[in-house]
């Protein structure tokens, strides 16, 4: 049964009303000019009533449309293109129009031409839409530019948004809306997604909208508009609250989606059940309280993916549906207690940077049972929002308690999170003392250089617990050149910038990492804590303690890993953010003499590792594959930077070749 559109009572506007109104609306602020109503295609406004079906819909039809009456893909005027991928309103059969009769709907709605006013298709328009007005460079007056729709709207309150996408300079806009100033001098930033909404009441059949710039001198700064989207404000009733529990029921819903999304949208979906199911007569504002957590949670239901197979390059997301944020990271298995039982299980960990926020982070952690998929075990080290956050927020409180002030100040200063590089973290397990120690690249300024990689040292963190949290004990300069052997960088000793470790069969473990400002790669023997050296650089005997690999090669991004008795090294060059070709090396001891062997890559046209830098190389114990894992950084956007995973397969005499595969899985 089709149900009026507001109180039971069918809203019918006046048909001479509506008409008037609709011939009067000239553009916003009250200035009734004859609107220009044009193109062929659309019928002109006649004095014929307004088909009222056009205003009726079920409670239905208003959760379907998400409450939407016009969904505007500005200056696009066609049937298919709706702003990010949504449907029309339940007003309108096209993206856009001049201002006429809606040829299916026959609500009257459209732009005003205006000379002045041109469509452009939008290059860069990031799925926001695919068109937007801008003002011609022939304007002669940009002040006096103006983009102005009309909507035949019934009589009620709405929710208006605006979606300006600007691939140019800021410029500032104003909207009116009814005659109202709604937004003032509002700054539509460059390549942001710029939205503003705001509430209008409207009473006489029409919304009025005009967007402008009053202070534009140039055509530079005049105005534009991408998208609009006209919402009304339901009757929060019992009967639209038990339709959207109907519209939105979900079967299955803690099988198919994350375990975060399905929660908050059960518990809504409970709320309003045990609120439908008593006989009370609590006001609107419980409803819509219930109804808005409902519609909420439901558009927030994120569907769980399962991955069966490695896709390099491809997003890769947790199982709660976030891309996973592991960069510079390693993967191996351990034996970690189970959280709800406590017993020892083996799962495979993968440790690395957090770029959610972009350059600087932390460190994350994820766990998995078959390398496709990977559960989000947190931010294992956090960075420091300030030197008082060590003293007054609890996390920092308590993982730094009864540190001195110098200690406290060293902690700000290694993992500030407005200076420090915090980069390649890699976890490893000390059975004797059951502490897990993370280390890694640890960076930025000093008192002397402003440059992020001014520090140039390893730092380290320790837990009792896999992940976390990590208190950080200190960051380090390593070995030093020996002074039989030619320094490649003598001015600044023991620096230590991309680093791995490396774990022997006899349990020794070792740091390797780029000194000597990237030109000599460097392998110094841990202390049996994996806390520090072994021997402190001022006492370290050359070739027992340390020892120094291709001088002024250039060799950075280290995977060290020991297969049938041969070890391997697998390196980049360092050309920051940029991937470069890959070379490998092989020794018959960690300490021993490292042979070159080339590119492993084979078809890897652009020498570039497959757009990738090494990170860790492991080996699957199941399948017994070995997987070569880089990162692919994207320098603009490294939270969207890209891992890439691919099968090693070794040659008989012990070679490895890496070839691209774009989807694969393990045997
Ligand atoms: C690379 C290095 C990365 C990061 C980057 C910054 O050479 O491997 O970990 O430091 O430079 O440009």
């Amino acid at each position: 049964m089709r149900v009026s559109y507001k109180n039971g009572v069918k809203k019918v506007l006046k048909a001479t009303a509506l008409v008037a109104a609709l011939v009067a609306a000239g553009c916003g602020s009250g200035e009734k000019a004859e609107p220009t109503v044009s193109t062929p295609s659309v019928a002109s406004p006649t004095a014929e009533p307004i088909d009222q079906q056009a205003f009726t819909w079920t409670d239905k039809d208003l959760l379907t449309a998400d409450f939407t009456l016009y969904r505007v893909d500005c200056a696009s005027q066609d049937t298919g293109s709706f702003p990010s991928g949504s449907s029309a309103g339940l007003c309108q059969s096209l993206s856009d129009m001049p201002y006429g009769e809606d040829p299916v709907t026959h609500t009257f709605w459209g732009y005003h031409k205006a000379a002045e006013i041109l469509p452009e298709e939008d290059s860069l328009g990031e799925g926001i839409t695919a068109f937007k007005w801008v003002v011609s460079k022939e304007a002669s007056d940009p002040s006096k530019a103006e983009i102005c729709y009309d909507f035949s709207v019934p009589e009620g309150n709405y929710t208006v948004t605006l979606g300006f996408y600007n691939p140019f300079g800021v410029r500032k806009i104003n909207v009116e809306c009814e005659g109202k100033t709604e937004i003032k001098s509002e700054k539509i930033l460059r390549y942001n997604v710029n939205e503003k909404s705001f509430e209008a009441k409207v009473t006489d059949g029409t919304l009025n909208l005009k967007v402008f710039n009053p202070n534009a001198n140039t055509f530079m700064e005049s105005p534009i508009l991408s998208y609009i989207t006209i919402a009304t404000d339901p009757e929060y009733t019992r009967e639209l609250l038990s339709a959207a529990v109907e519209a939105m029921r979900t079967d299955n819903a803690a099988e198919l989606y994350t375990e975060s999304s399905a929660a908050s949208y059960l518990s809504a979906l409970e709320a309003a059940e045990k609120f439908l199911a008593k006989e009370s007569n609590d006001g609107t504002n419980q409803i819509k309280q219930k109804f808005k957590n409902l519609r909420e949670s439901y558009k927030m239901l994120t569907k769980k993916l399962k991955y069966d197979s490695f896709n390099p390059g491809a997003v890769w997301t947790d199982t709660e549906g976030t891309p996973i944020q592991a960069h510079g990271g390693q993967v191996q298995q351990l034996e970690i207690p189970d959280p709800a039982t406590g017993k020892l299980v083996t799962k495979w960990v993968w440790v690395g940077e957090d770029k959610t926020n972009g350059y600087r982070g932390g460190v994350c952690a994820y766990t998995s049972d078959d390398l496709y998929n990977w559960q989000f075990e947190g931010v294992i080290m956090r960075n420091v929002p300030s030197r008082r956050a060590l003293e007054k927020e609890e996390y920092f409180k308590s993982l730094y308690a009864g540190c001195t002030d110098a200690e406290l100040d060293n902690v700000a200063l290694a993992l500030d999170a407005e200076r420090a590089v915090i980069e390649r973290p890699k976890l490893i397990y000390n059975e004797k003392n059951k502490q897990y120690v993370l280390w890694f690249h640890a960076d930025g300024p000093t008192a002397t250089s402003n440059s992020n990689y001014a520090a140039a040292c390893a730092g380290v963190a320790v837990s009792d617990t896999p992940f976390g949290p990590y208190r950080f004990i200190g960051r380090y300069r390593l070995n030093t050149c020996p002074p039989d052997q030619e320094d490649k960088h003598p001015q600044s000793k023991g620096m230590a910038r991309d680093m791995n470790l490396f774990k022997d069969t006899d349990g020794t473990a070792y740091i390797i990492y780029s000194s000597e400002e990237n030109l000599t790669l460097y392998i110094s023997k841990l202390n049996e804590d994996y806390t520090y050296l072994e021997t402190a650089p001022e006492k370290a005997v050359y070739g027992k303690d340390f020892i120094r690999l291709f001088p002024g090669a250039q060799r950075e991004a280290p995977a060290l890993f020991l297969k049938d008795g041969k070890y391997y090294l697998m390196t980049s060059g360092c050309t920051g953010w940029a991937p470069n070709q890959a070379r490998y090396y092989v020794s018959d001891s960690v300490m021993g003499e490292w042979t070159s062997k080339g590119d492993p890559c084979v078809g890897d046209v652009n020498h570039t590792t497959f757009e990738s830098q090494s990170t860790c190389i492991f080996r699957d114990v199941n399948s017994g594959t070995w997987i070569y894992m880089g990162d692919r950084w994207f320098a603009d956007t490294l939270n969207d930077s890209r891992y890439i995973w691919l099968p090693i397969v070794f040659k008989e005499n012990g070679d490895m070749e890496i070839s691209f595969v774009s989807n694969w899985k393990l045997q």
